[in-house]
């Protein structure tokens, strides 16, 4: 049987062998009392790389998130999100757990400058919540990897400021977006208050996300870092893969673009399922099944060695990574249309 193919998600790599060996040299000290430099040169390297004054290493993309919401709220305020983002659909209600807000959740996966003004409350009624946070994803996870237009994104961050919000961008992929869009992620990061980065997805490290921000608003997140268990000791052993990540693996994220573009373009061969080739800008490819169901298609590319996400009933997910080369995308494929 050839090697399994595991396509379910950009987080199911491995740390290569120079990864770990520059893991177990890392330089270490207890992070909870700021003795980390490990940790330390990985926060300036990022804050540095996306236009920010510091950032703050914490264990995942969810607690990036939800420590900086928690920073920029108070209970009863509200969100301006867009559908299906990951800091609302898939953090387990953290924004109403533990930050204690509501969101407005807009229809689009990406939304227009209009749509914020329009979903915006003003703090002078008191029968309003309190809109103080306007939330972008780029890549757009559920969207199925697509990046945001540039003008659009920075028409809304405009308006969030006119209307005295902050910005906070889920940059969990914005890696996957600055290739995409042959600029930088600090480009793409201009204007926002505040920004996460993961280095556990297209990345390849093992663990790791930041958050990133002014030097004050960083300082908040730290308090919430600690309250929400991310004070980590020996951090660096895992600062480490992230440190090794950004150099050694970010620039090779196009060559993820082009297979999840070449699994795309031969699955779409397949007369049974819709493939929208226009939205798979990055890694990320979502097949809408035209007839059966993702179980049955999911267990028979198992059965063959190829693991499947789902995005919805009728909608397969596939996303290409570090550890998925072209021929075993290409395999992919034709165990995928085989079983369609
Ligand atoms: C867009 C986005 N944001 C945040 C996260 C959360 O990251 P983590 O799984 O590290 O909590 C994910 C995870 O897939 C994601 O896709």
């Amino acid at each position: 049987m050839p090697a399994l193919v595991d396509l379910r998600s950009d987080t199911v790599t491995r740390p290569t062998a120079a990864m770990r060996t520059a893991m177990a040299n890392a330089e270490v000290g207890d992070d909870v009392y700021g003795d980390d430099p490990t940790v330390r040169a990985l926060e300036e390297l990022v804050a540095d790389l996306l236009g920010k004054e510091q950032a703050l290493f914490v264990p995942s993309g969810t607690m990036a998130n939800q420590v900086a919401l928690r920073a920029w709220t108070t209970p009863g305020d509200e969100v301006i999100i867009s559908k299906d983002a990951h800091c609302w659909r898939h953090e387990s209600g953290a924004l109403a757990a533990l930050a204690g807000v509501q969101t407005s959740p807009l229809p689009g996966f990406t939304f227009t400058a209009a749509e914020v003004r329009a979903a915006f409350k003003s703090a002078d009624d008191p029968h309003q919540a309190h809109t103080r946070v306007v939330a972008v994803e780029n890549t757009h996870n559920m969207g199925g990897g697509i990046c945001w237009d540039r003008a659009q994104l920075s028409d809304v961050v405009d308006e969030a400021h006119l209307l005295g919000l902050v910005a906070h961008l889920d940059g969990a992929r914005l890696w996957n977006a600055a290739i995409a869009g042959a600029t930088t992620e600090r480009e793409l990061a201009r204007g926002f208050d505040s920004v996460s980065v993961c280095l556990s997805k297209g990345l390849g490290a093992p663990v790791g996300s930041l958050v990133c921000g002014s030097r004050d608003f960083i300082k908040r997140c730290h308090r919430f870092r600690k309250m929400y268990g991310g004070g980590m000791r020996q951090a660096g052993i895992i600062a480490a893969g992230g440190l090794y990540a950004v150099a050694h693996h970010r620039p090779r994220l196009a060559e993820d673009h082009a297979n999840a573009r070449a699994l795309a373009e031969l699955v779409a061969t397949s007369p049974k399922v819709s493939v929208e080739l226009a939205r798979v800008q990055t890694n990320i490819v979502m097949i809408d099944l035209l007839e059966g169901t993702t179980a049955t298609v999911i267990e028979q590319c198992k059965a063959h060695g190829v693991l499947l996400g789902t995005a919805g009933p009728k909608r397969l997910r596939a996303v290409t990574h570090l550890d998925a080369d072209r021929a075993s995308v290409q395999r992919a494929a034709r165990v995928i249309v085989d079983a369609l």
